[in-house]
């Protein structure tokens, strides 16, 4: 070994032993008499001494070529130091240097390899690996680590195994799109990267397996957000023998088994909600319940109510829903705010047509908006509807009812952070039940899994699958869990019945020929003992993300995609060489760089 102990073990027990530490140069201070280096490593940092008169003086000159970043190695003698620092666990020592060697100088670093660097983001991503010398990058991921190995840890005890499924599969149109790998040896076919490994899983099952669970690599095409990469990790499982409720109670375990383990949190009971009240209060299968601030309708689809016809205010008049929040003691935002506000909901990322306010003042009275068109007696029943107080501040929306609850949604989610009532270190838990089995896409015209098309409707609606009317009424035994807004899993009952199957891909628009051509293999295997079965995966990189109270899982991925999925450091994806493209029997489209 190169080093007798790390940058972050030393303390004032050790002093007077003699030891060798290797690592990076931090910082060094040069006094003339006296020079010290910071030499830091993954473990911390240790202050070196060199002391005229103390040290040998070809040891000075040695420090004096030191920059930034060379890589180090000391020998020398524990001592107390004379000024300590309490900020550092080595704080009360330092190293009286006996012997100094340069392992490998290093060119001066394009950012500050500190907690708060001067670096940008793309100079960050394609530096990555100095970006991850940073302790706040490194302790992401130690704590992705802490995560993977605390899954592990439940997982086995709960009799899972864990089986790794392949990466070279079959491209299927149904979910998100394919990444495709063409083969050299069957000219004009192509692979597809796995979305998640949910027939394998299934087929595991049928294959007996019982339990199983990987932490597994995925990989979607789709459009890259904050909490999307285009290859992420899931903690992917699946149990025979089981309904619904025994899924839940297994992986509400897992996820009070990592709180408790990594954080040190005592999870509550995670409560319930139907898809149905998480769109009427929230409209959205994601609330975040960190703060209350639900949905209340003037005009609505759930309820009969209507406080606002008839008075003669077109805009709410030709309305499918008014709907609105009460956002506690803000009655005395300015006009201007009001303004502000309305304009941010005007944005064509929200797309709200306007924005009506009512102020519960102080003093009882009312003052909103629509004051031409509502009395103060109708002011006063819309407070009693929204459950206001004086000082409060009522904020509405109008419209197509789907439109308008994801408008409405948006503008919750703001105030709640306007309000700072979403906190990253306050953890809010929901599972979101019953999803519908499908949803209709407009442009395609045509009806889509919500989960996927191996999810099982629940048994009390199979009925209505022979109505074509009720088919968007079809619940399914899916659930997601969600954490502070975030989706960070979600599963399934699966089908296990080969007609159900079929039926499925029928409904989806599937003939059969080409059911059986895509997914021929898992009806087959249901037709020789498929278990009841069901399971779930969580979004590995997200609930690290909110474990380590960030938006963002790239900071949670050691080596991740920009949002043009590019990885800027290795330079990919790009171009390959003809001679490439004519081994996989691939045109040459795009002239190579
Ligand atoms: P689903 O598609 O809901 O289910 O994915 C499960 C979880 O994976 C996470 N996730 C992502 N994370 C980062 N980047 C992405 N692009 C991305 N896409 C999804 C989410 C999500 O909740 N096979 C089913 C699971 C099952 O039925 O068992 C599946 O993949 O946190």
């Amino acid at each position: 070994m190169l080093r007798s102990k790390t940058c972050g073990e030393l303390r004032l027990s050790d002093a007077n032993t003699t030891v060798t530490l290797a690592g990076w140069v931090q910082t060094i201070r040069d006094k003339g008499g006296v020079l010290w280096i910071d030499l830091r490593d993954r473990y911390g940092i240790t202050q070196l001494l060199l002391e005229d008169g103390q040290t040998a003086p070809e040891l000075f000159t040695t420090a004096r070529s030191l920059g930034r970043e060379f890589v180090v190695q000391a020998t020398g003698t524990v001592i107390e130091r004379k000024s300590k620092n309490p900020n550092i666990p080595t704080g009360d020592i330092e190293l009286k240097v006996t012997e100094l060697t340069v392992l490998n100088p290093a060119k001066l670093p394009p950012f500050l390899i500190d907690d708060d660097t001067d670096g940008g983001d793309d100079l960050r991503m394609k530096y990555r690996y100095l970006d991850l010398r940073r302790n706040p990058v490194r302790r992401n991921l130690e704590l992705r680590h802490r995560m993977a190995q605390q899954t592990r840890v439940y997982m086995d005890g709960q009799g899972f195994i864990e089986v790794e499924t392949p990466v070279l599969i079959k491209s299927t149109p149904e979910g998100a799109r394919d990444f495709v790998v063409p083969s050299r040896m069957n000219p004009g076919e192509f692979y597809a990267l796995p979305q998640s490994p949910q027939t394998f899983k299934q087929l595991l099952m049928v294959s007996g397996f019982d339990r199983y669970y990987q932490i597994v690599k995925c990989f979607r095409d789709e459009d890259l957000r904050a909490d999307r990469q285009p290859e992420f990790t899931q903690i992917d499982c699946e149990m025979s023998f089981v309904e619904q409720e025994d899924v839940l109670n297994m992986f509400e375990g897992l996820v009070r088994h990592l709180f408790k383990s990594v954080k040190g949190i005592d999870l509550a009971e995670v409560p319930r909600m139907t898809y149905a009240d998480a769109m009427k209060f929230y409209g959205s299968d994601k609330p975040d319940t960190r703060f209350e601030m639900k949905f209340v309708e003037l005009k609505g689809t759930f309820d009969t109510v209507d406080l606002t016809s008839g008075k003669g205010f077109g805009v709410f008049d030709s309305a499918e829903l008014v709907v609105g929040i009460n956002v506690p003691g803000c009655a005395h935002y300015t006009r201007k705010q009001i303004d502000e506000l309305t304009d941010w909901v005007k944005r064509p990322q929200i797309g709200a047509k306007g924005l009506i306010y009512v102020r519960y003042n102080e003093d009882r009275t009312l003052k909103s908006s629509v004051d031409k068109f509502y009395s103060e007696e109708d002011l006063q029943k819309w407070a009693v509807q929204f459950g206001a107080k004086p000082g409060d501040l009522m904020l509405i929306v109008s419209g197509d009812s789907a439109k308008a609850r994801k408008q409405l949604n948006e503008l919750r989610l703001e105030m709640g952070t306007r309000l700072g009532l979403r906190d990253p270190n306050v953890f809010s838990t929901l599972w979101v039940l019953d999803f519908p089995l499908l949803e209709y896409g407009e442009e395609e015209a045509r009806w889509f899994a919500m989960h996927h098309p191996f999810t099982s409707p629940k048994p009390e609606d199979i009925a209505l699958l022979d109505k074509e009317e009720m088919l968007g009424m079809v619940r399914a035994n899916a659930y997601d869990l969600v954490i502070n807004g975030t989706e960070v899993g979600g599963g399934s009952i699966r089908i296990f019945n080969r007609d159900l199957q079929a039926r499925m891909f029928s409904l989806l628009g599937f003939s059969d020929e080409e059911a059986k051509a895509q997914f021929g293999f898992l009806m087959d295997a249901f037709e020789y003992g498929a278990p009841p079965h069901g399971g779930l995966a969580f979004g590995f990189d997200r609930l690290c993300s909110l474990f380590g109270g960030s938006d963002s899982i790239r900071d949670f991925i050691a080596f991740p995609k920009n949002n043009s999925g590019r990885d800027v450091m290795i330079d990919s994806p790009s171009a390959i060489a003809n001679k490439q493209l004519d081994e996989l029997k691939i045109a040459t489209t795009v002239p190579t760089k």
